[in-house]
């Protein structure tokens, strides 16, 4: 959601950021250390007093003089390193918001793939891989200062490191190592700029060699620098400055040679991705601004005349009456009309998501009911003086925030949830869509007078169309933390600046201030990148209160660690330019691949600008490959519906073919996520890690982990140059065959505007549905055909799951597994979910000479159902059979 004003506030940012006096590196690194003292280790356990080892430098604050070490090996591949202040009940990220993974009592360190070596004076620690004995993590020469405000540790990397995560950015996938920072504060991004924070919080690293891939999680929510820096000569830094909390790090071991299980350990810590309705696969279509129910029902209409299947349907804060969350617009939105076109979508086998922000307009006295309701419960976010709510300026004026830490905020929630998307007398919403919850507010800083600030920036802002005839006719007549005690802190202006892109930098600017207090006593100073994930949380809850057993859809905008256990989201507010279709690549790449929250796309054709007709052609060609698929745009550009250009229309309508062919085995790729933590996309070096071509590319990815999806990116080209690693690659649509000895770079020429280049990766058995469909229900009673392409090694494998597609816990599963090998096809599993659609054929591919003969289940099968194509190599075999049992399918 844009703020009018926040590129011209962008700019005075940066100005300020430059203005700013930082400590250097140098000046930290004098600093006196700790001292390690009375080391005692005991099983898995080691613990020690770190001692002040000299003069204090208090940089920013005063050196705490005794600190507590404790180091757990928490299984053989992960362990925990803890530095906290015993004197003192510092903030720790809750319990309650990201509950501490479940540690094995594993008996001896000696048998860990990961270990832990250290120094007692100066105390410095080092983690290192067990077999290969290479250092992995090392603060080495880089004393840790420990102060109230301010904590710093630093390590040592390889020159040039291949380092991904550290999200929300807009930066290349792989972080770039020279003079760079990452600041986690969350932040209403309008506009994504590269090298600022943005609106998540993830503070987890994978590190990549060609010997092995490991991860570091700092788990902590303050606000903090992390730079990464290198000086030649002597290799790749990066350092944490965080300005709260505690040191609490998870080191993972990763693996040696398959960089995704560096990904199943980050799950086991902050926990796997939730499962998503299969519904939700979709296409989805929203914008900001439009005008009235018309609009919304117009663009449903349209899409089904342009042949482009819509799935489900959205609405932005349009439909509110003057912005406020839980209501319509009777003159532009009534009700009425609403929930005929929610009543309409659901008799096509469609869906429908509206928008909910969380802050609520404060209207003392006004008899609007979720004010009223939550000022009696008792459940908004306080000003510091604890006796009043927190007042910020949002959409629809002057607001209150919910408050997630208070117990009763809840049962606020599911109940405003309740009322005002009930299927009886509100609107029957399939999924959520949350905004503006890091939290966002308009409100300049200082924001002594929310009221004036409102009114100086019209809010809410007046309609700017008369409202419609309401009789239009549509569709064409169809519990309590430990007390931190911030009493000596500033906690408005600390000492160490972190390099906060909001506003004019200050920590409160355009959002809660951070002396904000929670009910359970925490600060926003320690939770503010928490907020979207605690309302994540409340709205997953509210949704399912709502609908019980069944999955949710909740989209979000900010996140923390652990946030896809619950919701998904969207990348927030780019543009419709160019630059950012390339960088939402590496966006969805960062939430599927290392953060774990794979239901994630970015706005297709953009949000905010003006798109153009050849933009929204590649960008919906892309979107077909996000997790999450969305055209959403702003109120002040041109529409983008797929259907405006014929182009665009095409473009969409091959994209969407394809996507929906490779719904189930997206879907079992989220099923596999959910089970183990195994990433729904991959980029390149997690298929080839020894592969040092691929460790940059962030154009190039794989959907799911075998379909390779290299699209065009640059304006008024039909070509685009391309790596295929040293494998056996198939084209979807020819099936032909491409292998480039030893890897290589390929220039792939007349792609035109409507269509995008996709391989699947040797290796690979595809249960695709042999076509596309309107809508999701639609399409699960198409057959399967299964795609067998086969790796150089002459094998090939895959697996497909199957259930009702909504239930948390289905009363009955399809569980099936591809083994191909010895010209060889098995497919066995367990048939428990019935399906009704058959397996129609069977596309064996790299068949490089006529087969003599072919054998089902061992017997020679008619040769009527079997065709071979010698110039593309595909051998196809017509089966026709249920798809209620194992099979398997021999050639000579
Ligand atoms: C040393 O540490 C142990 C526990 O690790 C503790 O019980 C003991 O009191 C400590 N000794 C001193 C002198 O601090
Ligand atoms: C661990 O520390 C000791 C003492 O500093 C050092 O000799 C040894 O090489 C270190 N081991 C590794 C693997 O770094
Ligand atoms: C590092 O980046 C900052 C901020 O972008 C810039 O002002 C500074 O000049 C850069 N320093 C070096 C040594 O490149
Ligand atoms: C990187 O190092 C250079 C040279 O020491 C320094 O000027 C710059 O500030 C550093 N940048 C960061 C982000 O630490
Ligand atoms: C729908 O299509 C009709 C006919 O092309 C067009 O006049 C109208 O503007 C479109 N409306 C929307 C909301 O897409
Ligand atoms: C508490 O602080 C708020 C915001 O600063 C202020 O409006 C309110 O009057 C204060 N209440 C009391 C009782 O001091
Ligand atoms: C987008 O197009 C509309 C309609 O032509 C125009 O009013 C608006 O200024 C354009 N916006 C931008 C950012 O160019
Ligand atoms: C693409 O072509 C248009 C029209 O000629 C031109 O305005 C635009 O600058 C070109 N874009 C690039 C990236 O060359
Ligand atoms: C675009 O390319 C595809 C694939 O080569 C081809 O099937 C299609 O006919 C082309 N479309 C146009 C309009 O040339």
């Amino acid at each position: 959601m844009l703020t009018r004003a926040a590129l011209k506030l962008a700019i005075l940012a940066q100005s300020a950021l430059l203005a700013r006096a930082v400590s250097g590196s140098a000046e930290l690194d004098a600093c006196p250390g700790y001292k390690a003292k009375n080391v005692s280790t005991l099983g898995p356990k080691l613990t020690a007093e770190l001692v002040l080892a000299g003069q204090p430098c208090n940089v920013y604050g005063t050196d705490i003089e005794k600190l507590a070490l404790e180091v757990t090996y928490e299984s053989s591949s992960r362990i925990h390193v803890e530095i906290t202040d015993p004197s003192d009940a510092r903030y720790e990220v809750p319990e309650s918001v990201l509950p501490r993974p479940h540690a094995n009592i594993l008996l001896s360190p000696h048998t860990a793939a990961i270990r832990l070596n250290y120094t007692t004076s100066p105390f410095s620690f080092s983690i290192y891989r067990a077999s290969t004995h290479e250092v992995l993590f090392s603060t080495g020469s880089h004393p840790i200062v420990f102060e109230p405000q301010y904590l710093r540790v630093k390590t040592d990397l390889p020159a040039n490191a291949n380092i991904y995560g550290l999200g929300e950015h807009t930066d290349s996938f792989r972080l770039p190592t020279h003079n760079y920072t990452r600041t986690l504060w969350s932040r209403d991004a309008y506009g994504v700029p590269q090298g600022t924070n943005l609106y998540g919080n993830h503070p987890i690293y994978f590190e990549h060699r060609t010997s092995g891939t490991h991860g570091v999680f700092l788990l902590n929510s303050n606000g903090m620098d992390i730079k990464i820096n290198d000086t030649e000569g002597v290799g790749t830094t990066i350092e944490y400055n965080v300005i709260g909390g505690v040191l609490d790090f998870y080191f993972l071991a990763g693996s040696e040679t398959d960089p995704t299980v560096v990904a199943r350990q980050y799950a086991e810590v902050v926990g796997a991705p939730a499962e998503v309705p299969y519904w939700s696969f979709g296409l989805h279509q929203c914008r900001f601004g439009y005008q009235n129910f018309i609009d919304v029902a117009n663009v449903i209409t349209n899409y089904s005349a342009a042949s482009i299947p819509l799935e489900t349907m959205w609405t932005d804060i349009d439909y509110m009456y003057k912005r406020r969350i839980f209501t319509v617009d009777p003159d532009y939105f009534p009700l009425n009309r609403m929930r005929e076109i929610v009543d309409y979508l659901h008799a096509h086998n469609q869906h429908f998501v509206l928008m909910t922000d969380p802050a609520v307009a404060y209207l003392p006295g006004e008899g609007y009911g979720p004010f009223d309701r939550g000022t009696a419960a008792d459940v908004w976010l306080k000003a510091a003086n604890g006796s009043s709510p927190f007042l910020g300026a949002v959409w629809p004026g002057v607001t209150v925030f919910p408050d997630w830490f208070n117990s009763r905020t809840q049962g606020y929630w599911n109940n405003e949830f309740a009322m005002f998307y009930s299927p009886e007398s509100g609107l029957d919403i399939d999924g959520a869509w949350i905004d503006m919850n890091e939290p966002s507010s308009f409100c300049n800083y200082p924001c002594s007078d929310p009221f004036e600030q409102a009114r100086e920036q019209d809010l809410p802002p007046a309609r700017s169309t008369l409202p419609p005839d309401p009789a239009t006719p549509i569709f064409g007549q169809t519990t309590l933390q430990k007390r931190v005690d911030h009493s000596h802190d500033d906690v408005q202006n600390p000492p160490y600046h972190i390099a906060n892109f909001a506003g004019s930098g200050a920590l409160s600017d355009k959002t809660a201030y951070t002396d904000a207090i929670h009910a359970n006593g925490l600060i926003e100073y320690d939770t503010h990148n928490l907020y979207g994930t605690m309302m994540s949380t409340a709205t997953h809850n509210a949704m399912l209160a709502r609908r019980p057993g069944q999955r949710t859809l909740v989209i979000t905008r900010s996140t923390f660690a652990g946030a896809g256990t619950r919701v998904g989201k969207w990348l927030g507010d780019n543009f419709s330019q160019w630059d950012h279709l390339r960088q939402s690549i590496s966006g969805i790449l960062g939430m599927a691949g290392v953060f774990h929250v794979p239901m994630v796309g970015a706005d297709i054709c953009g949000y905010a600008e003006n798109t153009t007709e050849t933009l929204c052609a590649r960008w919906a060609l892309v979107g077909a490959f996000y997790p999450f698929m969305r055209n959403h745009n702003a109120d002040t550009s041109i529409s983008q519906e797929f259907y405006r250009w014929p182009t665009v229309a095409e473009a969409a309508r091959n994209a969407l073919d394809i996507r929906y062919r490779l719904i189930d085995y997206l879907y079992t790729a989220f099923h596999t996520a959910h089970a183990d933590g195994t990433p729904v996309l991959n980029p390149l070096w997690y298929k080839f890690p020894k592969d040092a071509n691929t460790f940059g590319i962030d154009t190039q990815f794989f959907f799911g982990d075998a379909i390779l999806v290299s699209p065009v990116l640059e304006e008024n080209t039909t070509s685009v140059r391309v790596y295929y690693p040293d494998e056996a690659f198939y084209d979807f649509h020819s099936l032909t065959r491409t292998h480039v000895k030893g890897g290589g770079f390929v220039e792939l020429t007349d792609v035109n505007l409507t269509s995008i280049p996709v391989a699947i990766k040797g290796g690979a058995v595809l249960p695709v549905r042999q076509k596309g469909a309107m809508t999701t229900a639609e399409l699960r009673k198409t057959d399967f055909e299964i795609v067998v392409a086969p790796a150089l090694d002459g094998t090939a494998s895959g697996s497909l799951y199957l259930d009702d597609g909504i239930s948390i816990v289905p009363k009955t599963s399809t569980i099936v597994s591809f083994a191909f090998s010895h010209q060889k096809l098995t497919v066995t599993g367990t048939f428990g979910h019935p399906t009704d659609v058959d397996v129609a054929r069977v596309r064996l591919l790299g068949v490089q000479v006529a087969p003599r003969a072919v054998n089902i289940n061992g017997k020679a099968i008619n040769k009527s159902a079997v065709s071979y194509d010698s110039s593309k190599g595909v051998l196809d075999v017509t089966l026709k059979t249920p798809f209620n049992r194992g099979f398997t399918i021999q050639y000579q």
